[in-house]
């Protein structure tokens, strides 16, 4: 992880300028640095508390007003659990009646503040000299959390009831961060898991959503998790904090709280589901579910079913309110002819066109300016859904049902 220098704001002078400044502004920097400069304070004092106030700024999304009080590093943040995400973690440790939590690679102590609001006893272990000292301030109203500067590797995982991992998948260049893909080349790398869940440790592990379901150890629980229609990471949940015959979930977190998709008891390894032609509502599953493989399920539960098996887009003859898909009335069924398309739309008048796809290569840029290009200045907008069903291009025109 980046050593971003965070030292000169944890001095009392660096502290109290940062804590005195309003919220950053981009266009105000250079003559508020200037200001400051005038005013006595060294450059480097001035450098870092600018550089915290726009992190701060930034964090706003992920920690909401907490994000005022901490402290980041730029590669710190960008690898932070959201707290709506770190508190349904830290949840699921009270839920299990485990006490005692090491966070092994803790980074700025996001999942560790979340388990200490939770009453659990943490010590959040941290390898980089400064993310810890970062971590050491965000935790400090906590006095049931410690951090600890150290390799993972070196800790007694016997004195704790659990583990919590959320290892970097992410290397640092002089360029920035960029992903790795490879689980032996996180740190600590998966095999360092499974050995602690082979030794039967209770223990949560935050992935990428994208790692695949064959790479999925056995004998966890994949819980994919999304926030406002973005898949934030997929949790691997081992031996006490795995729930009984749970082998795959969707968690949808969004602005009328949280839902969670399970496949049903009833299906064994999951229903195919049915295959049919569009027909009164099409609906688009959220991004958790499409991951955890359980659009079939949701097919199943809107009693609907899919266009082709192959394609993430559900169809039922009726409305299901549902927080795992968004919903569109279908109002006509198109073939797939920019031609006619584009005179459909010069027709009807339309000025706005809202392009979703699946099974289909074209982008909707694309699509968008081959079919509004010289259409005139039309006024209304209308919704296209451009996919196939089997080898059949087509275009659906729907109208998103609103969110109530
Ligand atoms: C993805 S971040 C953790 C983010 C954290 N959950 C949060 O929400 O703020 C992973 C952290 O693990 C640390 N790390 C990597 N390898 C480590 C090791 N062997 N021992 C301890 N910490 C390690 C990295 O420095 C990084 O800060």
């Amino acid at each position: 992880m980046a050593s971003d220098n965070i030292a000169d704001i944890l001095t009392p002078e660096g502290w109290e300028l940062l804590n005195s400044l309003d919220p950053y502004v981009e266009a105000d920097s250079l003559r508020l640095t200037e200001q400051l400069r005038k005013a006595g304070h060294p450059p480097e004092r001035v450098a870092a508390a600018l550089t915290q106030s726009r992190l701060r700024a930034r964090a706003a999304a992920k920690f909401g007003p907490f994000a005022g009080h901490m402290v980041f590093t730029a590669a710190g943040l960008e690898q932070a659990t959201r707290l709506s995400v770190a508190a349904r973690h830290a949840q699921r440790f009270v839920d299990a009646g485990l006490v005692r939590v090491a966070d092994l690679g803790c980074g700025l102590g996001a999942d560790s503040m979340a388990l200490a609001t939770l009453d659990r006893e943490v010590t959040a272990v941290e390898l980089d000299e400064t993310t810890a000292a970062a971590a050491t301030m965000n935790l400090l109203p906590f006095p049931n959390a410690r951090v600890v500067n150290a390799d993972a590797s070196s800790v007694d995982t016997a004195e704790y009831d659990a583990v919590w991992l959320d290892p970097a998948r992410r290397t640092t260049t002089t360029s920035g961060t960029s992903r790795l893909f490879d689980p032996e080349a996180f740190s600590p790398p998966l095999s360092f898991v499974q050995e602690l869940a082979d030794r039967g440790t209770a223990m949560g592990v935050k992935m990428g959503p994208g790692m695949p379901h064959d790479s999925v150890p056995a004998r966890c629980e994949a819980q994919w998790v999304s926030v406002d229609g973005d898949v934030t990471e997929v949790a691997l949940w081992f031996n006490a904090l795995r729930r009984e015959g749970v082998r795959r979930a969707a968690l949808v977190i969004g602005s009328r709280g949280a839902a969670e998709l399970t496949p049903d008891a009833d299906f064994g390894d999951g229903p195919t589901a049915p295959v049919g032609a569009p027909e009164g509502y099409l609906y688009e599953p959220d991004g958790a579910v499409i991951r955890a493989e359980l659009v079939a399920d949701l097919a199943a539960r809107l009693g609907g079913h899919l266009l082709d098996p192959m394609i993430a887009y559900v169809c039922a003859p009726a409305h299901r309110e549902t927080p795992f898909a968004r919903a569109y009335r279908i109002l006509e069924v198109r073939p797939y002819n920019m031609r006619a398309l584009k005179a459909w739309v010069r027709a009807e008048g339309i000025g706005v066109l809202d392009i979703k796809k699946r099974g289909t290569s074209a982008t909707p840029e694309e699509v968008r300016k081959q079919l509004l290009t010289g259409s005139g200045k039309g006024r209304k907008k209308a919704t296209l859904v451009l996919t196939r069903i089997g080898e059949e291009r087509v275009v659906i025109v729907v109208e998103p049902v609103p969110a109530p």
